[in-house]
């Protein structure tokens, strides 16, 4: 790590040592056995272990809490983003998301995330250098990529090759190294969008185009993306801005299921290639970075604004939902959707204006003057326009992940770097209620039930 970079991160622990007082802790009668617990409350929380203490009889377990999808439990302290789903708000690092859509850049929030600082002027350039430095890929790694099918999807060829990065640099297992580590997130943020790149070119069979790093990072990824047989590719500055204020709104969201997934991978000190991969793996599922793919074809089945009341009716009636709507944490207009909403207009100057946007605003309409909706606090989310910008610019659909994967690359870096220096995380291992069989005698093959179909315990 250069020496003109702030202290990544300090010791987490120091926040858990306030000593119990009697207003900030919770009483906790067990009716089993009539005894009474104190258990400290801080930063409006339980920790899960206190509840260890009560117990029954001296060789119990003691008691667990149950919280399937964690919906209610805090797995680390993070000082890196803020959420605020209520009020609509999001933070990195106490920025205001709008803040920085308006005047930062990609790789200035990436530093800002990972680091916890804005860059000065000599970290911000020494920060891009190092990360443009980085974009090449070894030519074997092109070469994974060749293998692949003509119809594989982006987003597999992307995990796939991010894994096979850690075959390439062995040295990333030295996670207890920080100039190591800050090897790899050079490599990382660097090389997602060239990995990215290659994929979406085998996927059109088109001619692999190396980084220009005379580019900005989104301008270089558009040049690998479009650039044909002309000597240096033009970008469109509109496009450029708006690729890499998408990729600003969706570098890091806290702890979802693909940051979730990097932190709880990495906990076994595994290399960050292999846990980025994970994380990317994650993000590939549909109800977490596949929303705004179903955006498309919902407004496509729609068809027109007449069409919309009939939809919205089938909604309201069990039949569908309304894609793009509603946010497990957002239960206000999420800040990422109306900062694409201003962005579309200016992409639709550019690109023309893409059909499917006067269906979107007329639905977005009359959702929010209806009363299903306003009860339910269901506001569009993030990915209500975004796939209407990211189709404008040429996009096709399986793309709409790999570039949210590449967004989100900083996030997860920054939450495998804050993960790895608290000093209260261990290795991921959460607890289960196990409701199976108690102990039996193993029977022999000749003596089983003779059913044909294997029976199936729920
Ligand atoms: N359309 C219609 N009704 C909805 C919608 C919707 N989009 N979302 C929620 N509801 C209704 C539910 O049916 C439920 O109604 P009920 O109380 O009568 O049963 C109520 O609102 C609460 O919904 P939950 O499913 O409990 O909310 P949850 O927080 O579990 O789900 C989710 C959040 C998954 C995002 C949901 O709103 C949804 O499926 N939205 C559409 C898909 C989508 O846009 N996902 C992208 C999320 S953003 C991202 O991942 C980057």
């Amino acid at each position: 790590m250069p020496n003109n970079k702030p202290a990544i991160g300090e010791d987490l622990s120091q926040k858990t040592t306030a000593s119990l007082n009697g207003k900030n802790s919770l009483t906790i009668t067990d009716n089993r056995t009539g005894k009474q617990y104190d258990v400290k409350i801080e930063n409006e929380t339980i920790r899960a272990m206190d509840l260890r203490q009560i117990k029954v009889r001296d060789d119990d377990f003691g008691l667990m809490t149950y919280d399937p999808a964690f919906m209610n439990t805090a797995s680390c302290i993070s000082r890196i983003t803020y959420i605020d789903g209520d009020k609509g708000i999001l933070r990195y690092r106490g920025y205001p998301i709008e803040q920085l859509a308006e005047k930062s850049n990609f790789l200035e929030t990436a530093y800002l995330l990972i680091y916890g600082e804005l860059p000065n002027k000599v970290q911000y350039e020494e920060w891009a250098n190092n990360v443009m430095m980085h974009t090449l890929i070894h030519e074997n790694v092109k070469k994974f990529v060749d293998g692949f099918h003509y119809d594989a999807h982006p987003m597999g060829m992307l995990i796939s090759t991010v894994a096979a990065l850690s075959t390439f640099y062995t040295d990333a297992k030295n996670i207890s190294n920080p100039e190591s580590r800050a090897l790899q997130i050079y490599r990382l943020v660097g090389k997602m969008p060239t990995l990215a790149a290659f994929a979406f070119r085998h996927s059109v069979g088109r001619p692999y185009v190396y980084p220009d790093n005379d580019l900005s990072y989104a301008g270089n990824f558009l040049s690998m993306l479009f650039k044909m047989t002309e000597l240096k590719y033009r970008i469109n500055p509109v496009l450029e801005h708006a690729l890499d204020v998408l990729f600003i709104l969706h570098a890091d969201h806290e702890q979802n299921c693909s940051t979730s997934a990097m932190r709880n991978i990495a906990s076994s000190h595994v290399d960050p290639y292999s846990a980025t991969a994970g994380a990317a793996s994650a993000l590939y599922g549909p109800l977490h970075g596949g929303a705004n793919e179903a955006v498309l074809q919902m407004l496509d089945e729609i068809g027109s604004k007449s069409n919309i009341p009939a939809f919205v009716k089938a909604v309201k009636e069990g039949k569908g939902k309304l894609m793009g709507f509603g946010h497990r944490v957002y239960k206000n207009y999420d800040p990422r959707a109306k900062v694409i909403k201003k962005l579309a207009d200016e992409v639709f100057e550019v690109t023309g204006r893409n059909p499917k946007l006067d269906i979107a605003l007329e639905l977005e309409r009359i959702a929010l003057e209806d009363d299903y909706f306003v009860k339910r606090k269901l506001y569009p989310n993030v990915d209500f326009y975004s796939g209407l910008i990211y189709q404008a610019m040429g996009f096709p659909v399986e793309m709409f992940p790999v570039l949210f994967a590449i967004g989100r690359t900083p996030g997860w870096v920054a939450q495998w770097e804050e993960m790895l220096l608290d000093s209260e995380q261990k290795i991921a291992r959460p607890r289960q209620i196990y409701l199976g069989r108690d102990a039996r005698e193993y029977t022999m093959m000749g003596k089983r039930p003779q059913e044909k179909k294997p029976k199936s315990e729920a």
